[in-house]
């Protein structure tokens, strides 16, 4: 399974890049607002340290806006960059001419089963599902993905689930139970599926007895 980074904050990426397991961060105009920075700067820092895909979102809402601004951003950012265009009828026109062209892309705002294979059929390399977005409408967000992961069961398209909107690690646990390919996350949500009290106690207490060990000239 894929984990990957929802942010646009360098120093987040540098943080969880140097664990080893960063298999690549996904960005949305919302995220690009927060980090205060240019987009295409920042995008291009994101790329240098992850060279997993890294998705770069755009903001035309018309088929041609966005085919030109996917194109566009291809064209000027490193190569390990990805477009992410809406679900919408026009997004799904420009997903299918961005595959023609060879460009990789992430269909987002997907909030039903139908949305995520229609999108795959368009030949999408990433669907992103977004989970606590449905739960904060008092339904099941991981239902979304049991239908999703279904549904590729049934019919196997080589399009990638990416769970985004993730808000706790359960999340995760059930996207791993579930199959789900990709999961992208903030960099709380890496720390608290690495942090356990006992694996903390259990250094704690061998470093106390090989400080005894040290202690007895036996290093
Ligand atoms: O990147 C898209 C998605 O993960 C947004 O999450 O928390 O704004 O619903 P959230």
């Amino acid at each position: 399974m894929e984990f990957f980074l929802d942010t646009a904050d360098v120093d987040e990426i540098r943080e969880i890049a140097a664990w080893g397991i960063l298999d690549g961060v996904t960005t949305n105009p919302s995220l690009i607002k927060k980090s205060g920075r240019d987009f295409k700067q920042v995008v291009r820092e994101i790329a240098e340290i992850c060279s997993g895909p890294i998705s770069a979102e755009v903001t035309a809402i018309d088929t041609a806006g966005m085919v030109e601004q996917g194109v566009a951003l291809k064209n000027e950012l490193p190569p390990n960059v990805i477009i992410k265009v809406p679900c919408t009828p026009e997004g799904l026109a420009a997903t299918k001419i961005l595959t023609e062209k060879g460009i990789d892309t992430n269909v987002t705002l997907i909030f039903s089963a139908s949305q995520a294979l229609m999108a795959a059929k368009a030949g999408a390399t990433y669907v992103s599902p977004f989970v606590g977005r449905i739960d904060d409408t008092g339904h099941d967000g991981m239902e979304l993905i049991a239908q999703i992961m279904a549904a590729w069961d049934h019919y196997q398209p080589s399009t990638k689930v990416l769970a985004a909107s993730i808000r706790h690690p359960t999340h995760v646990l059930q996207c791993m139970q579930l199959g789900a390919h990709t999961a992208t996350m903030p960099a709380k949500i890496f720390r608290q599926l690495l942090q356990h009290p006992l694996t903390d106690k259990g250094i704690d207490s061998f470093m106390k007895d090989w400080a005894d060990v040290e202690a007895a000239g036996n290093a």
